[in-house]
């Protein structure tokens, strides 16, 4: 399949769904259809498509999150910071909003040059040693502020 043909095909995916009512069920299977075109879902695209239906990226970053089936592509980082309540009460929310305004995440869940995708878990089952995170599925315990922002920042220095 040529670029071009991809083009065609997104455009007759965009014009149909545009005409659809706004569900869940179809933002899912228009991202769906994006997906068997492109093989994977880019931030790029997803920016697009919610641009097309006048919603916010964001709303289908979190369809993506929770769908077994989509996936994301584009991105050199995984970045995800537990957000349940035994890791709360140890201070990972204050490690979760220093990680996003350091790392510069915006609403969709990336970072400003979309090599990151930001998100949380409810528990990662190692609550004793919370706060927790992971980077590209490695885990990171015991995170203080700044240990965490040391953390990824010499995680992605190490893998760049
Ligand atoms: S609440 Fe964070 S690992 Fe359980």
């Amino acid at each position: 399949m040529t670029a071009k043909s991809q083009e065609e095909i997104k455009k007759e995916i965009y014009r149909y769904y545009q005409s659809q009512p706004r569900t869940q069920e179809m933002y899912t299977a228009m991202l769906t259809e994006l997906q068997e075109t492109f093989g994977a879902l880019s931030p790029k695209l997803l920016s697009e498509a919610a641009e097309v239906l006048g919603i916010k990226a964001s709303v289908l970053a979190c369809l993506v999150k929770f769908s077994a089936h989509l996936k994301l592509e584009d991105y050199k980082y995984k970045l995800v910071v537990c957000e349940g309540g035994r890791c709360g009460k140890r201070g990972n929310l204050s490690v979760l909003q220093a990680l996003k305004k350091e790392l510069q995440i915006g609403k969709d869940g990336f970072s400003r040059d979309k090599q990151i995708y930001f998100t949380t878990q409810n528990c990662m089952k190692r609550c004793k040693d919370g706060p927790n995170l992971t980077i590209n599925g490695e885990l990171f315990s015991y995170m203080t502020v700044e240990q965490a922002l040391d953390v990824v920042k010499s995680c992605i220095s190490r893998h760049a």
